[in-house]
Protein backbone atom coordinates (compact mmCIF):
# COMPACT_ATOMS: atom_id res chain seq x y z
CA UNK A 1 0.00 0.00 0.00
CA UNK A 2 0.83 3.66 -1.01
CA UNK A 3 2.94 5.61 1.91
CA UNK A 4 3.33 9.09 3.11
CA UNK A 5 5.55 10.55 5.17
CA UNK A 6 3.79 12.97 7.88
CA UNK A 7 5.91 15.86 9.24
CA UNK A 8 4.94 18.43 12.28
CA UNK A 9 7.73 20.93 11.78
CA UNK A 10 9.43 23.08 14.51
CA UNK A 11 11.54 20.74 16.14
CA UNK A 12 15.64 21.11 15.90
CA UNK A 13 17.87 17.23 14.97
CA UNK A 14 19.53 16.64 18.07
CA UNK A 15 21.27 13.14 18.75
CA UNK A 16 23.05 10.65 16.79
CA UNK A 17 22.97 8.73 13.33
CA UNK A 18 24.20 5.81 12.10
CA UNK A 19 25.33 5.90 8.75
CA UNK A 20 25.50 1.96 6.65
CA UNK A 21 27.47 1.33 3.69
CA UNK A 22 26.33 3.26 0.32
CA UNK A 23 23.98 2.34 -1.60
CA UNK A 24 26.07 3.24 -4.77
CA UNK A 25 28.39 1.12 -3.59
CA UNK A 26 26.87 -1.59 -2.52
CA UNK A 27 24.91 -2.54 -5.57
CA UNK A 28 27.86 -2.42 -7.80
CA UNK A 29 29.62 -4.54 -5.63
CA UNK A 30 26.83 -7.18 -5.55
CA UNK A 31 27.34 -6.74 -9.31
CA UNK A 32 30.96 -7.49 -9.53
CA UNK A 33 30.58 -11.15 -7.53
CA UNK A 34 29.78 -12.02 -10.78
CA UNK A 35 33.44 -11.95 -11.94
CA UNK A 36 34.02 -14.91 -9.86
CA UNK A 37 33.09 -18.34 -8.98
CA UNK A 38 31.88 -18.81 -5.53
CA UNK A 39 30.79 -17.00 -2.61
CA UNK A 40 31.32 -13.17 -2.07
CA UNK A 41 30.64 -12.12 1.42
CA UNK A 42 29.33 -8.40 1.14
CA UNK A 43 28.68 -6.81 4.47
CA UNK A 44 28.04 -3.34 5.85
CA UNK A 45 25.33 -3.47 3.41
CA UNK A 46 22.16 -1.10 3.71
CA UNK A 47 18.61 -2.39 4.36
CA UNK A 48 16.75 -0.63 1.32
CA UNK A 49 14.37 -1.99 -1.40
CA UNK A 50 17.54 -1.60 -4.33
CA UNK A 51 19.65 -4.27 -2.67
CA UNK A 52 16.54 -6.38 -2.60
CA UNK A 53 15.92 -5.54 -6.72
CA UNK A 54 19.80 -6.14 -7.18
CA UNK A 55 19.88 -9.63 -5.50
CA UNK A 56 16.58 -10.89 -7.57
CA UNK A 57 18.91 -9.60 -10.96
CA UNK A 58 21.74 -11.85 -9.58
CA UNK A 59 19.56 -14.55 -9.13
CA UNK A 60 18.35 -14.71 -12.53
CA UNK A 61 21.59 -14.74 -13.41
CA UNK A 62 21.92 -18.29 -11.55
CA UNK A 63 23.12 -16.97 -8.44
CA UNK A 64 22.55 -17.95 -4.79
CA UNK A 65 22.01 -15.04 -2.94
CA UNK A 66 21.35 -14.47 0.66
CA UNK A 67 20.56 -10.98 1.96
CA UNK A 68 20.24 -10.67 5.60
CA UNK A 69 19.09 -6.94 5.82
CA UNK A 70 19.05 -6.80 10.16
CA UNK A 71 22.90 -7.77 9.53
CA UNK A 72 23.59 -5.91 6.40
CA UNK A 73 24.95 -8.94 5.22
CA UNK A 74 24.86 -10.38 1.53
CA UNK A 75 26.44 -13.42 0.04
CA UNK A 76 26.27 -14.06 -3.17
CA UNK A 77 27.35 -17.86 -4.43
CA UNK A 78 28.02 -17.10 -8.65
CA UNK A 79 28.00 -20.64 -10.44
CA UNK A 80 30.51 -21.51 -13.02
CA UNK A 81 28.03 -21.05 -15.60
CA UNK A 82 25.88 -17.70 -15.65
CA UNK A 83 22.97 -15.74 -17.74
CA UNK A 84 23.98 -12.97 -19.57
CA UNK A 85 20.60 -10.86 -19.51
CA UNK A 86 19.14 -8.66 -17.39
CA UNK A 87 14.93 -7.62 -17.96
CA UNK A 88 13.62 -4.34 -18.62
CA UNK A 89 11.13 -4.89 -15.86
CA UNK A 90 14.25 -5.31 -13.66
CA UNK A 91 16.23 -2.25 -14.73
CA UNK A 92 12.99 -0.20 -15.15
CA UNK A 93 12.69 -0.73 -11.19
CA UNK A 94 16.58 -0.25 -10.97
CA UNK A 95 18.43 1.84 -13.26
CA UNK A 96 21.64 0.50 -11.28
CA UNK A 97 21.01 -2.92 -12.86
CA UNK A 98 23.44 -1.81 -16.08
CA UNK A 99 26.46 -2.27 -13.41
CA UNK A 100 25.88 -5.84 -14.51
CA UNK A 101 27.28 -5.09 -18.24
CA UNK A 102 30.92 -4.87 -17.22
CA UNK A 103 30.90 -7.74 -15.21
CA UNK A 104 28.74 -10.13 -17.87
CA UNK A 105 30.97 -9.43 -21.17
CA UNK A 106 33.78 -10.11 -19.41
CA UNK A 107 32.56 -13.04 -17.76
CA UNK A 108 30.40 -14.48 -20.38
CA UNK A 109 31.90 -12.66 -23.79
CA UNK A 110 28.33 -11.29 -23.79
CA UNK A 111 25.52 -9.27 -22.27
CA UNK A 112 21.83 -8.25 -22.78
CA UNK A 113 20.95 -5.57 -20.40
CA UNK A 114 17.37 -3.78 -21.06
CA UNK A 115 18.12 0.26 -21.62
CA UNK A 116 16.99 2.28 -18.98
CA UNK A 117 14.57 5.10 -20.09
CA UNK A 118 14.39 8.53 -18.95
CA UNK A 119 14.12 8.50 -15.03
CA UNK A 120 13.17 11.40 -12.83
CA UNK A 121 16.38 12.95 -13.00
CA UNK A 122 17.00 13.43 -16.84
CA UNK A 123 17.65 11.16 -19.89
CA UNK A 124 21.40 9.40 -18.37
CA UNK A 125 22.54 7.60 -21.57
CA UNK A 126 24.21 4.63 -21.60
CA UNK A 127 26.85 6.20 -24.71
CA UNK A 128 30.11 5.94 -22.27
CA UNK A 129 29.35 2.51 -21.35
CA UNK A 130 28.87 1.28 -24.73
CA UNK A 131 32.48 3.35 -26.13
CA UNK A 132 34.34 2.20 -23.06
CA UNK A 133 33.21 -1.67 -24.13
CA UNK A 134 33.76 -1.18 -27.93
CA UNK A 135 37.31 0.59 -27.20
CA UNK A 136 38.16 -2.91 -25.30
CA UNK A 137 36.75 -5.15 -28.34
CA UNK A 138 33.38 -6.10 -27.90
CA UNK A 139 30.76 -5.14 -30.42
CA UNK A 140 27.69 -3.30 -29.18
CA UNK A 141 24.34 -2.73 -30.35
CA UNK A 142 20.92 -1.20 -29.41
CA UNK A 143 17.74 -3.90 -30.58
CA UNK A 144 14.27 -4.36 -29.38
CA UNK A 145 15.13 -2.05 -26.10
CA UNK A 146 18.19 -4.14 -25.02
CA UNK A 147 22.24 -2.67 -25.71
CA UNK A 148 23.68 -6.82 -26.46
CA UNK A 149 27.07 -6.46 -25.65
CA UNK A 150 29.41 -8.96 -27.54
CA UNK A 151 33.05 -10.41 -27.37
CA UNK A 152 33.25 -14.43 -28.23
CA UNK A 153 36.90 -13.92 -28.39
CA UNK A 154 37.38 -12.23 -24.85
CA UNK A 155 38.50 -8.81 -24.33
CA UNK A 156 41.52 -7.16 -24.75
CA UNK A 157 43.28 -4.28 -22.83
CA UNK A 158 43.24 -0.61 -24.65
CA UNK A 159 43.79 3.43 -24.25
CA UNK A 160 40.44 4.44 -23.80
CA UNK A 161 39.31 8.46 -22.60
CA UNK A 162 36.15 9.01 -21.25
CA UNK A 163 34.44 11.86 -22.38
CA UNK A 164 32.75 12.89 -19.10
CA UNK A 165 34.17 11.05 -15.95
CA UNK A 166 30.91 9.26 -15.78
CA UNK A 167 30.32 7.22 -12.63
CA UNK A 168 28.37 4.52 -14.31
CA UNK A 169 30.74 4.06 -16.99
CA UNK A 170 33.80 4.13 -14.96
CA UNK A 171 33.17 0.83 -12.97
CA UNK A 172 31.57 -0.49 -16.35
CA UNK A 173 35.00 -0.03 -17.92
CA UNK A 174 36.96 -1.23 -14.57
CA UNK A 175 34.71 -4.41 -14.35
CA UNK A 176 35.10 -5.36 -17.70
CA UNK A 177 38.87 -4.65 -17.60
CA UNK A 178 39.71 -6.97 -14.96
CA UNK A 179 39.29 -9.81 -17.42
CA UNK A 180 40.82 -8.50 -20.04
CA UNK A 181 43.87 -9.62 -21.94
CA UNK A 182 46.74 -7.18 -21.22
CA UNK A 183 46.53 -3.61 -19.92
CA UNK A 184 43.89 -0.82 -20.11
CA UNK A 185 44.69 2.85 -19.66
CA UNK A 186 41.18 4.58 -18.13
CA UNK A 187 41.90 8.80 -18.59
CA UNK A 188 39.23 11.41 -17.11
CA UNK A 189 37.68 8.17 -14.80
CA UNK A 190 35.30 9.43 -12.36
CA UNK A 191 37.34 9.77 -9.07
CA UNK A 192 34.35 9.34 -6.63
CA UNK A 193 35.16 7.39 -3.19
CA UNK A 194 32.63 4.25 -4.98
CA UNK A 195 34.96 4.21 -7.69
CA UNK A 196 38.06 3.53 -5.06
CA UNK A 197 35.34 1.24 -2.81
CA UNK A 198 34.99 -0.98 -6.09
CA UNK A 199 38.34 -1.10 -7.38
CA UNK A 200 39.23 -2.29 -3.34
CA UNK A 201 37.25 -4.88 -4.24
CA UNK A 202 38.47 -6.52 -6.87
CA UNK A 203 42.27 -5.63 -5.75
CA UNK A 204 41.24 -7.93 -3.25
CA UNK A 205 39.44 -10.65 -6.08
CA UNK A 206 42.95 -10.41 -7.39
CA UNK A 207 42.59 -7.94 -10.04
CA UNK A 208 45.44 -5.38 -10.91
CA UNK A 209 44.45 -2.08 -10.47
CA UNK A 210 46.41 1.06 -10.25
CA UNK A 211 45.12 4.84 -10.03
CA UNK A 212 41.47 4.37 -8.83
CA UNK A 213 40.56 7.61 -7.27
CA UNK A 214 42.27 9.76 -9.85
CA UNK A 215 41.77 10.29 -12.71
CA UNK A 216 44.18 7.59 -14.40
CA UNK A 217 43.42 4.43 -13.70
CA UNK A 218 45.70 1.37 -15.10
CA UNK A 219 43.95 -1.89 -15.24
CA UNK A 220 45.83 -5.01 -15.82
CA UNK A 221 43.45 -7.90 -17.06
CA UNK A 222 44.25 -10.93 -15.21
CA UNK A 223 42.90 -14.77 -16.55
CA UNK A 224 40.44 -15.42 -13.47
CA UNK A 225 39.24 -13.62 -10.07
CA UNK A 226 38.38 -15.50 -6.86
CA UNK A 227 35.49 -14.69 -4.45
CA UNK A 228 36.22 -12.00 -1.65
CA UNK A 229 34.34 -10.80 1.60
CA UNK A 230 34.37 -7.13 1.95
CA UNK A 231 32.78 -4.04 3.79
CA UNK A 232 30.71 -1.08 1.93
CA UNK A 233 31.82 2.53 1.68
CA UNK A 234 29.97 4.14 4.29
CA UNK A 235 27.63 5.97 2.60
CA UNK A 236 28.84 9.87 1.63
CA UNK A 237 25.49 10.99 0.47
CA UNK A 238 23.21 9.70 3.39
CA UNK A 239 25.94 11.43 5.31
CA UNK A 240 25.75 14.60 3.74
CA UNK A 241 21.85 14.66 4.12
CA UNK A 242 22.23 14.54 8.04
CA UNK A 243 24.69 17.16 7.47
CA UNK A 244 22.06 19.39 6.14
CA UNK A 245 19.47 18.63 8.29
CA UNK A 246 21.51 19.71 11.15
CA UNK A 247 22.30 22.79 9.83
CA UNK A 248 18.77 23.41 8.30
CA UNK A 249 16.77 22.85 11.22
CA UNK A 250 18.91 24.15 13.57
CA UNK A 251 20.10 21.27 15.03
CA UNK A 252 23.18 19.43 16.89
CA UNK A 253 24.00 16.17 14.86
CA UNK A 254 26.73 13.60 15.20
CA UNK A 255 26.69 11.51 12.05
CA UNK A 256 28.27 8.20 13.45
CA UNK A 257 30.43 6.01 10.85
CA UNK A 258 30.64 8.59 8.43
CA UNK A 259 34.14 9.80 6.36
CA UNK A 260 33.99 13.66 6.35
CA UNK A 261 37.00 13.45 3.98
CA UNK A 262 34.10 11.92 1.38
CA UNK A 263 32.21 15.27 2.13
CA UNK A 264 34.72 18.06 2.17
CA UNK A 265 32.80 20.06 -0.47
CA UNK A 266 29.83 19.20 1.26
CA UNK A 267 30.79 20.16 4.85
CA UNK A 268 32.37 23.20 3.49
CA UNK A 269 29.11 24.59 2.57
CA UNK A 270 27.77 23.55 5.55
CA UNK A 271 30.22 25.43 7.03
CA UNK A 272 29.25 28.27 5.68
CA UNK A 273 25.58 28.21 6.58
CA UNK A 274 27.53 28.74 9.77
CA UNK A 275 27.45 25.52 11.94
CA UNK A 276 30.21 24.41 12.97
CA UNK A 277 31.75 20.76 11.50
CA UNK A 278 34.02 18.93 13.59
CA UNK A 279 35.65 15.51 13.50
CA UNK A 280 34.40 13.06 16.21
CA UNK A 281 36.44 9.63 16.79
CA UNK A 282 33.11 7.97 15.52
CA UNK A 283 32.58 10.56 12.53
CA UNK A 284 31.79 14.01 12.31
CA UNK A 285 29.19 16.46 14.38
CA UNK A 286 27.35 19.64 12.67
CA UNK A 287 26.36 22.22 15.84
CA UNK A 288 24.22 25.18 14.30
CA UNK A 289 24.67 26.19 17.72
CA UNK A 290 20.58 26.89 17.23
CA UNK A 291 21.27 29.69 14.66
CA UNK A 292 19.09 29.97 11.33
CA UNK A 293 21.33 29.45 8.63
CA UNK A 294 22.98 31.83 6.17
CA UNK A 295 22.47 31.57 2.69
CA UNK A 296 25.18 29.69 0.64
CA UNK A 297 25.73 29.69 -3.25
CA UNK A 298 25.75 25.36 -4.53
CA UNK A 299 27.65 24.11 -8.10
CA UNK A 300 27.24 20.66 -8.28
CA UNK A 301 30.21 19.22 -9.86
CA UNK A 302 31.63 15.38 -10.60
CA UNK A 303 33.64 14.07 -7.41
CA UNK A 304 35.56 15.96 -5.63
CA UNK A 305 32.99 19.04 -6.16
CA UNK A 306 30.17 19.27 -4.89
CA UNK A 307 27.34 16.03 -5.06
CA UNK A 308 24.58 16.16 -7.60
CA UNK A 309 22.24 14.09 -5.35
CA UNK A 310 22.90 16.49 -2.06
CA UNK A 311 21.85 19.48 -4.39
CA UNK A 312 18.08 18.78 -3.24
CA UNK A 313 19.13 19.38 0.73
CA UNK A 314 21.37 22.38 0.19
CA UNK A 315 18.47 23.89 -1.49
CA UNK A 316 16.17 22.91 1.31
CA UNK A 317 18.48 24.33 3.81
CA UNK A 318 18.79 27.36 1.45
CA UNK A 319 14.87 27.95 1.75
CA UNK A 320 15.03 28.73 4.96
CA UNK A 321 18.45 30.93 5.03
CA UNK A 322 19.23 33.87 5.96
CA UNK A 323 19.86 36.03 2.35
CA UNK A 324 19.39 34.66 -1.38
CA UNK A 325 21.85 31.83 -3.06
CA UNK A 326 22.11 30.62 -6.74
CA UNK A 327 21.81 26.51 -6.93
CA UNK A 328 23.73 25.48 -10.38
CA UNK A 329 23.18 22.29 -11.26
CA UNK A 330 25.65 20.78 -13.77
CA UNK A 331 25.43 17.38 -13.68
CA UNK A 332 21.57 16.30 -14.60
CA UNK A 333 19.09 18.69 -16.39
CA UNK A 334 15.72 17.74 -14.77
CA UNK A 335 17.12 17.61 -11.07
CA UNK A 336 15.36 20.51 -10.23
CA UNK A 337 11.89 18.42 -9.05
CA UNK A 338 11.89 19.81 -5.45
CA UNK A 339 11.57 23.05 -6.29
CA UNK A 340 8.35 23.00 -7.43
CA UNK A 341 7.19 21.01 -4.44
CA UNK A 342 9.24 23.36 -2.19
CA UNK A 343 7.71 26.12 -3.88
CA UNK A 344 3.98 24.70 -2.06
CA UNK A 345 5.91 24.76 1.30
CA UNK A 346 6.30 28.55 0.81
CA UNK A 347 9.89 28.77 -0.73
CA UNK A 348 10.81 31.51 -2.30
CA UNK A 349 12.84 30.07 -5.90
CA UNK A 350 12.64 30.95 -9.27
CA UNK A 351 14.07 28.41 -11.93
CA UNK A 352 16.35 29.96 -14.74
CA UNK A 353 18.14 27.28 -17.19
CA UNK A 354 20.08 25.03 -14.77
CA UNK A 355 19.82 27.65 -12.46
CA UNK A 356 17.63 28.25 -9.19
CA UNK A 357 17.32 31.82 -7.19
CA UNK A 358 16.33 30.80 -3.68
CA UNK A 359 15.49 33.76 -1.62
CA UNK A 360 15.29 32.72 2.26
CA UNK A 361 11.90 32.78 4.23
CA UNK A 362 12.34 32.39 7.99
CA UNK A 363 10.03 29.66 8.47
CA UNK A 364 8.01 27.48 5.54
CA UNK A 365 4.68 26.68 5.90
CA UNK A 366 3.27 23.00 5.73
CA UNK A 367 1.17 21.59 2.91
CA UNK A 368 1.17 17.86 1.58
CA UNK A 369 3.78 17.32 -1.02
CA UNK A 370 5.10 14.49 -3.23
CA UNK A 371 8.72 12.80 -3.85
CA UNK A 372 9.59 12.13 -7.37
CA UNK A 373 12.91 10.37 -6.20
CA UNK A 374 14.88 9.39 -3.57
CA UNK A 375 17.05 12.78 -2.56
CA UNK A 376 13.90 14.58 -3.23
CA UNK A 377 11.97 12.75 -1.24
CA UNK A 378 14.60 13.05 1.49
CA UNK A 379 14.97 16.74 1.05
CA UNK A 380 11.29 17.31 1.74
CA UNK A 381 10.80 15.67 4.46
CA UNK A 382 13.64 17.64 6.62
CA UNK A 383 11.55 21.12 4.56
CA UNK A 384 8.70 19.91 6.78
CA UNK A 385 10.79 19.67 9.45
CA UNK A 386 11.19 23.74 8.97
CA UNK A 387 7.84 24.51 8.56
CA UNK A 388 5.20 25.64 10.66
CA UNK A 389 2.33 22.96 10.77
CA UNK A 390 2.23 19.67 8.83
CA UNK A 391 3.56 18.46 5.96
CA UNK A 392 2.87 14.99 4.14
CA UNK A 393 5.44 13.99 1.58
CA UNK A 394 3.60 11.06 -1.41
CA UNK A 395 5.76 8.54 -2.44
CA UNK A 396 7.36 7.08 0.92
CA UNK A 397 8.47 3.93 -1.48
CA UNK A 398 11.00 6.38 -3.03
CA UNK A 399 13.06 7.55 0.19
CA UNK A 400 13.40 3.98 1.26
CA UNK A 401 14.82 2.84 -1.88
CA UNK A 402 17.95 5.10 -0.42
CA UNK A 403 17.44 5.88 3.55
CA UNK A 404 16.94 2.65 5.61
CA UNK A 405 14.44 3.38 8.61
CA UNK A 406 14.71 6.99 7.51
CA UNK A 407 11.52 7.77 9.94
CA UNK A 408 12.84 5.74 12.76
CA UNK A 409 16.36 7.98 12.65
CA UNK A 410 14.12 11.05 12.52
CA UNK A 411 12.50 10.29 15.58
CA UNK A 412 15.49 9.48 17.81
CA UNK A 413 16.82 13.06 16.64
CA UNK A 414 13.48 14.02 18.18
CA UNK A 415 11.51 15.03 15.09
CA UNK A 416 7.87 14.31 15.01
CA UNK A 417 7.64 12.25 11.77
CA UNK A 418 5.09 9.19 11.27
CA UNK A 419 4.45 7.00 7.98
CA UNK A 420 0.78 6.71 7.47
CA UNK A 421 -1.29 4.78 4.31
CA UNK A 422 -1.63 7.24 1.27
CA UNK A 423 -4.80 6.30 0.25
CA UNK A 424 -6.29 9.21 -1.46
CA UNK A 425 -7.58 8.33 -4.71
CA UNK A 426 -7.09 12.09 -5.83
CA UNK A 427 -3.76 12.45 -4.82
CA UNK A 428 -2.89 14.25 -1.29
CA UNK A 429 -3.56 17.52 -2.67
CA UNK A 430 -7.17 17.33 -1.93
CA UNK A 431 -8.58 18.37 1.10
CA UNK A 432 -11.36 16.32 1.88
CA UNK A 433 -14.25 18.01 4.48
C1 LIG B 1 25.75 7.74 -10.32
C2 LIG B 1 24.91 7.64 -9.08
C3 LIG B 1 23.99 8.84 -8.94
C4 LIG B 1 24.79 10.13 -9.02
C5 LIG B 1 25.67 10.14 -10.26
C6 LIG B 1 26.59 11.33 -10.35
C7 LIG B 1 24.59 5.26 -8.83
C8 LIG B 1 23.63 4.13 -8.81
N1 LIG B 1 24.09 6.44 -9.15
O1 LIG B 1 24.85 7.71 -11.43
O2 LIG B 1 23.31 8.77 -7.69
O3 LIG B 1 23.90 11.22 -9.07
O4 LIG B 1 26.49 8.95 -10.30
O5 LIG B 1 27.38 11.43 -9.22
O6 LIG B 1 25.75 5.10 -8.53
N2 LIG B 1 26.02 10.27 -19.12
C9 LIG B 1 25.91 10.18 -20.48
N3 LIG B 1 26.26 9.00 -21.10
C10 LIG B 1 26.71 7.93 -20.39
C11 LIG B 1 26.81 8.03 -19.00
C12 LIG B 1 26.46 9.23 -18.38
O7 LIG B 1 25.51 11.11 -21.15
O8 LIG B 1 27.02 6.89 -21.01
C13 LIG B 1 25.64 11.54 -18.46
C14 LIG B 1 24.36 11.38 -17.66
O9 LIG B 1 23.22 11.60 -18.46
C15 LIG B 1 24.53 12.45 -16.60
C16 LIG B 1 26.03 12.51 -16.36
O10 LIG B 1 26.63 11.89 -17.49
O11 LIG B 1 24.11 13.71 -17.10
C17 LIG B 1 26.49 11.82 -15.09
O12 LIG B 1 26.18 10.45 -15.15
P1 LIG B 1 27.02 9.34 -14.38
O13 LIG B 1 28.22 9.93 -13.71
O14 LIG B 1 27.21 8.19 -15.32
O15 LIG B 1 25.99 8.92 -13.24
P2 LIG B 1 25.41 7.49 -12.92
O16 LIG B 1 26.51 6.49 -12.88
O17 LIG B 1 24.22 7.23 -13.78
Amino acid sequence: MAERFRIVGGTPLRGEVLIWGAKNSALKLMAAALLAVGRTRLSNVPAILDVTIMAELLRRLGCVVEYDAAAGVVEIDVPDQIGHRADYDLVRALRASTAVLGPLVARCGAADVAVPGGDAIGSRGLDLHAAGLEALGASVRVTHGFLVAEAPRGLDGAEIRLEFPSVGATENVLTAAVLARGTTRLENAAREPEIVDLAAMLVSMGAGIDGAGTSTVEIHGVGALSPTEHAVVPDRIAAGTWAFAAAATRGDVEVVGARSGHLTAALELVEASGAVVRGTERGFRVDSGGRRPRSFDVATLPYPGFPTDLQPFALACNAVAEGSAMITENLFEARFRTVQELNRLGAETRIDGHHVMVHGVERLSGAPVEASDIRAGAALVIAGLVAAGVTTVSGAHHVDRGYAGFAEALQALGADVTREADDDPFGVAFTRS
